[in-house]
């Protein structure tokens, strides 16, 4: 445990390896760097006499002030669908909704996405708002089966063969699985066999999966198949985590939200959309974008953006999907390239530390707010080092002191799912987080220790009595 007033400072100086200061290799517009990288790209010259609808659901998987950016994100990309033509009939949204209105929110009632931005939260439809954000609605939605629903505008994706459809969820995650601000993870093969059963319905032509959360490439590593008219990129590779941007340490328009407000991946191919006419822009030109703009700078803190399914779909016209808004039909590349910049990011798992920080730090001395922000702190921060405790705790009594961290550490080569037996991953998780309490999203990245040990032939029976023996102590009270 971390004494009161010790913690603090521990944390400060730990606060200030988490921010990465990121300065862009280039941060050239795309025309030029078409013409640096040999015109590989082509210009989509794309068909806009579609015959089918355009579908999207996108999905803020959190909750939380300190998880403003992904709810940002998501409002941001219906403002996109909205103005590109896409009606709300189309357009579903899942967002717990606890932020505009939030007591920490200097702006009520309003949603920026990066400094100094406008408001993109009006008209955003609440289709799934709170309790009703979990994965079963997602499967449900997706699926187009309003009797599987709880709660909610009832809205689904209700296609038909010609249809195109967008899915984009951001939020947090970890080897396998997605958060959800309510009910159980998601898992990666439940989620790829909704996809599946929706191809097998034949009830869309081609879909467009984009994907942020820390290690949102093994979500579909091994599990997503090419022949299901789906592409896929995400945010991080299978190993890696993803990031936070435009946070309090970039700048003094974010610095009075204490919170950040975008992530990285997800502003790369929203400011992409924004500008650009999606006439003219091919998905395989905006995952390059979107791509440098993520591996950048330091590179042990950027990621990898990833491309998964049909990769031949690339070549589609973004259009098919976001349709394109009309200003943006005489858009030219800005001539002048701007300097290279510095962008701040923040791995998403400590954005909450980041936050609680900020406010801990603003509070007046002695007052109520400095000893909530504080204790919000050292609660995060003890929960933290019980989760690691525990799941290496664990590791040890099944394995063996020397060869614990060996099994629990493996990565899988890439092309394979990080586990085999979803049944067995799913028992263990759920045998760990009964005895141990629960991961939290910080300790979401244990996941893949949780699928090595059904990869290594763990039985449920072993997990029950070392989680037992390893949290008898400690009440799951997390
Ligand atoms: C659009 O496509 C439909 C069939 O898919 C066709 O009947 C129609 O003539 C096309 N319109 C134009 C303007 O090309
Ligand atoms: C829709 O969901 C209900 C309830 O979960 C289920 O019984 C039914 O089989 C589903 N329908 C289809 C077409 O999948
Ligand atoms: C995934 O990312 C990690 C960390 O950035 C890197 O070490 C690893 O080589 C990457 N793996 C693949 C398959 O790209
Ligand atoms: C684009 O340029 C054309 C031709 O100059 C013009 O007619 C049209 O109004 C312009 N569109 C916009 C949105 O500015
Ligand atoms: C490590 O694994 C090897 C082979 O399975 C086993 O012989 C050895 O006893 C284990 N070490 C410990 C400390 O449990």
């Amino acid at each position: 445990m971390i004494c009161s007033g010790h913690g603090a400072f521990i944390v400060l100086l730990a606060l200030s390896c988490l921010i990465v200061p990121i300065t862009y290799a280039s941060k050239l517009p795309s025309q030029v760097l078409d013409f640096i990288h040999g015109g590989t790209i082509k210009n989509a010259g794309c068909n806009t006499n579609l015959s089918g609808k355009r579908w999207a659901v996108l999905v803020a998987g959190s909750k939380g002030y300190y998880n403003y950016r992904h709810q940002a994100d998501v409002c941001h990309a219906y403002q996109i669908l909205k103005k590109g033509g896409l009606k709300d009939e189309n357009i579903i949204v899942f967002m717990y909704d606890d932020i505009a209105f939030n007591d920490n929110n200097p702006r009520p009632g309003v949603i920026i996405n990066k400094p100094n931005g406008g408001d993109v939260y009006a008209g955003v439809p609440k289709d799934y708002t709170k309790d009703h954000v979990n994965a079963k609605n997602f499967y449900a939605v997706i699926l187009g089966n309003k009797s599987a629903l709880t709660g909610g505008s009832g809205k689904v994706v209700n296609s038909g063969p010609n249809d195109h459809i967008f899915i984009y969820y951001t939020d947090h995650g970890g080897p396998g699985v997605l958060a959800m601000p309510t009910g159980e993870y998601m898992y990666a093969n439940d989620l790829n066999n909704v996809l599946k059963k929706k191809h097998a319905a034949k009830s869309y032509k081609s879909m467009v999966f984009y994907l942020e959360a820390c290690e949102s490439g093994s979500i579909f590593e091994g599990l997503l198949p090419n022949n299901l008219n789906i592409y896929a990129t995400t945010a991080s590779n299978a190993s890696e985590d993803s990031y936070a941007a435009y946070c309090p340490e970039d700048s003094e328009a974010v610095e009075k939200y204490d919170t950040c407000l975008g992530d990285l991946y997800s502003i790369s191919w929203l400011e992409d959309s924004d500008k650009h006419d999606l006439r003219q822009e091919t998905l395989q030109k905006q995952y390059e974008v979107v791509q440098r703009r993520t591996v950048v700078g330091v590179s042990d803190r950027s990621s990898h953006v990833m491309q998964y399914g049909n990769k031949k779909q690339s070549n589609e016209c973004l259009y098919y999907y976001m349709g394109t808004n009309p200003t943006n039909e005489n858009y030219t590349f800005v001539k002048n390239p701007s300097s290279p910049s510095t962008l701040r990011v923040v791995n998403q798992r400590d954005a909450n530390l980041l936050h609680f920080w900020h406010k801990y730090h603003k509070a007046p001395a002695g007052s109520h707010e400095k000893l909530k922000a504080q204790k919000e702190l050292n609660d995060e921060i003890s929960l933290r080092k019980h989760v690691d405790y525990s799941i290496n705790h664990i590791g040890e009594l099944l394995f063996g002191n020397g060869n614990s961290s060996k099994v629990l550490e493996t990565v899988r080569p890439s092309g394979q799912p990080i586990v085999d037996d979803w049944n067995c991953f799913k028992m263990l998780v759920s045998t760990y987080e009964k005895y141990c309490g629960s991961l939290s999203k910080y300790g979401t990245q244990h996941m893949r220790a949780i699928a090595n040990m059904c990869n290594a032939g763990v039985t449920m029976k072993q997990m029950v009595a070392a989680s037992t023996q390893t949290c008898f102590k400690i009440p799951p009270t997390y």
